[in-house]
C-alpha cells in the first residue's frame, strides 16, 4: 500500500472507525502448529545458545527446501544448490545482484510486485517494464518478450502465480517464452512464492521446461505457503555456480536467516501440505465470493485469475472528477467506506486496484458491499454532473 494510505488507515483506526483492510499481502491463518513446536523444541534444547548457523542455512532445511523445490519443478537440486534467506525478498535481491551489474537491463512484466525495480536500482541496473493487458490475463506474450530483448538484457523476472494479478502461466505459455530465451544467455528469476495457491489449472514452474533449469533461479519460501510471513524464511535453488555466488553474498551481507526461524520453517516443511491445503480451500471459497460480488458491479472488469490470493479488477471506468486515478480511487474508498485496497499504480497498472481475499469471509463480504455502495455513489455523482 502507498505510505499515504497506510497512514490514513492508521488514523481512521485510531479514531475508532471500522476499517476493513483488503490490502494485506499475507494469509490470515496463524501458521502450522508444527512450526511453533519446532521453534520451541529448538529453543528448549539449545540451553540458551542461539548461535550462528551456516550462512546458507542449516543442512536439514537446505535439504528439505531442495526436496520441496524438486517436487514443484521436477528438477533435481542438491542441498548445496539451495540458499536459505531472510524471506523470499532477500533471495530475489541476492539473485538479482549475483546475475547483473551496472549497465545491464532487467525485464519485468507488469503489473508487477513492487520490489523488483528497487532491487534492480540497487544493482545499478535498468528495469524495463513490459506492460501486459488484462485481456491477455496479464501475461507476457512471446512476441513482446522477443521485441524487448537487447544486448544489455540479463534477466527476465517471472512471477507465477503473480502478485498482484493472480495470473498463472500455463505450460504452453511458458514454453513459448522459453523458446524466445533459447538462443540467449538471459537468466530467469522465477518467483514462485504463491505456487500452491492455484484454483484454475495447475502451477507450472518455468524451470521445469526443457533447457530452462540452467538459466533459472527458483525462489520460494514459507511466508505465503505456510502463512509465516513474520518468520522471514525464504530460499532460492539455482545452478551450482549461481548458487555459490548467492551463498557468498548471503555470507558477506546478512549471514544466516534467524536460527529459530529456520527450525520453524523446517517444522512446517516436514509437516507437509495439509495446512496449505486448508488455506487454499478457504481462499477458493472467498475468491468465488469476491468474484461474484465484483462481477455484479457495473463497469468493473475482472477476469478470474488462476491463483495467488488477490483480485485485480479494472476500475478506470470510474475515473473522472475527484477520483482520477487508482490512488485517488483508493483514498476516496478508504475515507468514505473504511475499506483499504492497494492502488494499481503501485504495481505499474493504474487502471486497476488490488484486493486481497485473505481475510475472513464475513469481513470480505462486508467490504465488497461497501465497495458496491461507493461505486453506486460515484455513478450517481457522474449522472448529476452530466444532468
Ligand atoms: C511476488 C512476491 N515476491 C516476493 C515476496 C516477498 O516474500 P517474503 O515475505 O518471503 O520475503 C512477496 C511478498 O509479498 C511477493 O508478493
Amino acid at each position: 500500500m502507498t505510505l499515504g494510505l497506510d497512514a490514513r488507515c492508521a488514523e481512521l483506526k485510531a479514531a475508532g472507525k471500522d476499517v476493513i483492510s483488503l490490502a494485506a499481502g499475507q494469509p490470515d491463518f496463524p501458521g502450522p502448529p508444527e512450526a511453533l513446536d519446532a521453534a520451541r523444541a529448538f529453543l528448549d534444547g539449545c540451553d540458551g545458545k542461539v548461535r550462528y548457523t551456516p550462512s546458507s542455512g542449516i543442512p536439514e532445511l537446505r535439504a528439505a527446501a531442495a526436496a520441496q523445490i524438486e517436487a514443484v519443478t521436477g528438477v533435481h537440486y542438491e542441498p548445496s544448490q539451495v540458499v536459505v534467506t531472510c524471506g523470499a525478498k532477500e533471495a530475489i535481491a541476492l539473485a538479482m545482484f549475483a546475475l547483473t551489474g551496472p549497465g545491464d537491463e532487467v525485464l519485468v512484466p507488469t503489473p508487477a510486485w513492487l520490489s523488483y525495480q528497487p532491487m534492480a536500482m540497487l544493482a545499478d541496473v535498468t528495469t524495463r517494464f513490459l506492460r501486459t493487458a488484462s485481456a491477455d490475463g496479464f501475461k507476457l506474450k512471446p512476441e513482446q518478450l522477443a521485441a524487448a530483448i537487447t544486448p544489455a538484457t540479463r534477466v527476465l523476472v517471472l512471477n507465477t502465480p503473480g502478485n498482484p494479478s493472480g495470473a498463472v502461466y500455463t505450460r504452453d505459455e511458458l514454453a513459448a517464452l522459453a523458446e524466445v530465451l533459447a538462443d540467449t544467455d538471459i537468466a530467469v528469476i522465477s518467483d514462485e512464492i504463491y505456487w500452491p495457491f492455484v484454483y484454475d489449472g495447475e502451477h507450472c514452474s518455468p524451470a521445469s521446461l526443457p533447457g530452462m533449469a540452467e538459466r533459472c533461479a527458483v525462489v520460494n519460501g514459507v511466508s505465503k505457503t505456510f502463512s509465516m510471513t513474520g518468520w522471514r524464511v525464504g530460499y532460492v535453488a539455482a545452478p551450482a555456480d549461481l548458487a555459490k555466488c548467492i551463498a557468498s553474498m548471503k555470507s558477506h551481507t546478512t549471514s544466516n536467516a534467524s536460527a529459530t526461524a529456520q527450525h520453524a520453517a523446517l517444522g512446517a516443511l516436514r509437516a507437509g501440505p495439509d495446512y496449505t491445503r486448508k488455506m487454499v480451500a478457504a481462499f477458493a471459497r472467498r475468491r468465488a465470493l469476491a468474484l461474484a460480488a465484483l462481477g455484479a458491479m457495473p463497469d468493473v472488469e475482472v477476469a478470474p485469475p488462476g491463483g495467488a490470493f488477490y483480485l485485480f479488477p479494472r476500475v478506470d471506468a470510474y475515473y473522472g472528477g475527484r477520483v482520477s486515478d487508482s490512488i485517488s480511487f483508493c483514498e476516496a474508498l478508504l475515507d468514505q467506506t473504511g475499506v483499504a485496497c492497494v492502488p494499481g499504480a503501485a504495481f505499474q497498472e493504474d487502471s486497476c486496484i488490488r484486493l486481497s481475499y485473505a481475510i475472513a469471509d464475513a469481513a470480505l463480504a462486508e467490504a465488497l458491499d461497501r465497495i458496491a455502495g461507493f461505486l453506486e455513489n460515484l455513478r450517481a455523482g457522474a449522472r448529476e454532473a452530466t444532468a
